[in-house]
């Protein structure tokens, strides 16, 4: 469960999505909803190795809040990558995790993403957190989203999601919901408001076309395809709740609250910041402070106010002055930045070790991909417990090892074409011998 109990991310133009206007989403075929899924997977994924890379980077043992944190937002990214599958799979899609679907880097994130945003991969530097972690999880700032979230919250509550009979018709569910879907010139920006608007209304409005239809709902896929961690996909209920699981945990909904939605903290806390706020914590070194007195400029202990909105001032303070977040960048190995199997000597250590990691982490997407096509049994222990266990012995190893005598150590390289690579180098080196 280490590694199973992790993310999201947060403000991103996702220009490269088939278009699906906030208007336009009438439009809506079933065939683009599943394809708007398959990139919201892409997406997760993508997120997971520059986290990884970080978290193996720091030496054993040391920094530990630091690691911890990193360890718990992997986790969520794991979550939130099967609730995206657990919705495809709910609309009779087939999830797809192989080669031609894999992250690359360095580079934008996928799915027209935050297309500014080069997403490198490195060892943990708190520069590299501000830059990078907290680019992928900016929090949307547009006051209308903010609005949204609310009426998600209180769709996606227990008691609501109880209170919803099979009986009732599907457009008086949620109604707060729908009317916000409708309403006009509401942009996505952010992967929450993605998440609303490319996959949430759309399928809001085809269940609600469904009611007329011979099977009555668009949530036909086989039960048995669902992964039940976090929690399976059945309805358009149930798939509110996984959508409003992701954005609260990633950027959290409000940018001006740092906390997590309290029904989706891990282990039933009060007050854990977002995936945005914890980074924001390691930069500052401090925990973050929410909520006490307003905070004015030229209060003398307002030093370090805090808004993740340009030209917003949030109304509730947020401060850094909570308890030490401390971080020692000596207490990391000296990995070298955006890794390629090419850059690996043939025969050296360095390049057995990396060929090893990339072996285990095809394996390990294979065995998700199995996982999510029609073997959920394997998710635990398979694929969660033991194949990601033995990825992160072989990166601790490789991220100790020099590439060359005095050289910075390697990096893994999350290649799944590692193989072709390392032919094609040493065919060069003969050509130039
Ligand atoms: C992204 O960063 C890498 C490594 O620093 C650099 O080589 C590349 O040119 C950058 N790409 C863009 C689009 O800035
Ligand atoms: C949706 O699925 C959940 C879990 O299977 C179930 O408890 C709930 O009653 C369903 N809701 C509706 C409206 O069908």
């Amino acid at each position: 469960m280490a590694i199973f109990t992790v993310f999201l991310a947060l403000s991103c133009l996702f220009s490269g999505w088939p278009d699906v206007s906030a208007q336009g989403t009438d439009r809506v075929t079933i065939e683009k909803l599943r394809e708007n899924l398959q990139s919201a997977i892409e997406l997760e994924w993508a997120t997971i190795p520059p986290y990884l890379n970080a978290a193996l980077s720091i030496k054993e043992g040391t920094n530990k809040p630091v690691n911890g944190i990193l360890w718990s937002i992997l986790g969520n990214e794991m979550d939130h990558m099967a609730l995206a599958a657990n919705m495809l799979n709910a609309i009779k899609g087939k999830p797809v995790l192989n080669a031609a679907k894999a992250p690359r880097y360095p580079g934008p994130l996928p799915a027209g993403c935050l297309p500014d945003l080069n997403v490198t991969l490195e060892k943990m530097t708190r520069a590299h957190t501000e830059r990078v972690f907290m680019g992928i999880e900016t929090p949307e700032c547009e006051d209308s989203v903010t609005k949204f979230h609310d009426h998600l919250s209180k769709a996606a509550s227990p008691d609501l999601q109880a209170s919803n009979k099979m009986s009732e018709k599907v457009e008086d569910a949620f109604p707060g919901l729908l009317a916000k879907c409708d309403e006009e010139g509401y942009s996505p920006d952010t992967i929450g408001a993605i998440y609303i608007h490319k996959i949430l209304c759309p399928m809001y409005k085809l269940e609600i076309q469904a009611q007329g239809s011979p099977e009555g709902t668009i949530f036909t896929g086989d039960p048995g395809r669902q992964v039940s961690i976090p929690f399976k996909v059945s309805n358009l209920t149930t798939a509110i709740r996984a959508i409003a699981f992701i954005i609260s945990q990633g950027e959290g909904g409000d940018a001006c609250n740092p906390y997590v939605d309290d029904q989706f903290a891990e282990n039933n806390k009060k007050n854990v910041p977002s995936h945005y706020f914890k980074f924001a914590e390691i930069v500052h070194g401090k925990a973050v402070e929410y909520g006490g007195k307003p905070c004015r400029a030229r209060d003398p202990w307002c030093h370090d106010y805090f808004s993740p909105c340009d030209g917003k001032n949030c109304e509730n303070d947020i401060t850094f002055n909570g308890p030490q977040v401390p971080f020692d960048e000596n207490d990391v190995w000296p990995i070298i930045s955006n890794p390629s199997t090419d850059l690996y000597p043939p025969g050296s250590e360095a390049r057995k070790l990396s060929d090893d990691f990339n072996k285990v982490y095809v394996d390990v997407m294979q065995c998700l991909h199995d996982a999510l096509n029609g073997h959920p049994e394997k998710l635990k222990p398979d694929c969660a417990d033991d194949k990601m266990v033995d990825l992160k012995k072989k990166g601790i190893q490789l991220v100790q090892t020099p590439i060359y005598p005095g050289g910075p150590n390697a990096s893994p390289t999350y290649e799944f074409d590692y193989k072709e690579k390392g032919q094609q180098q040493q065919q060069q080196q003969r050509i130039e011998l």
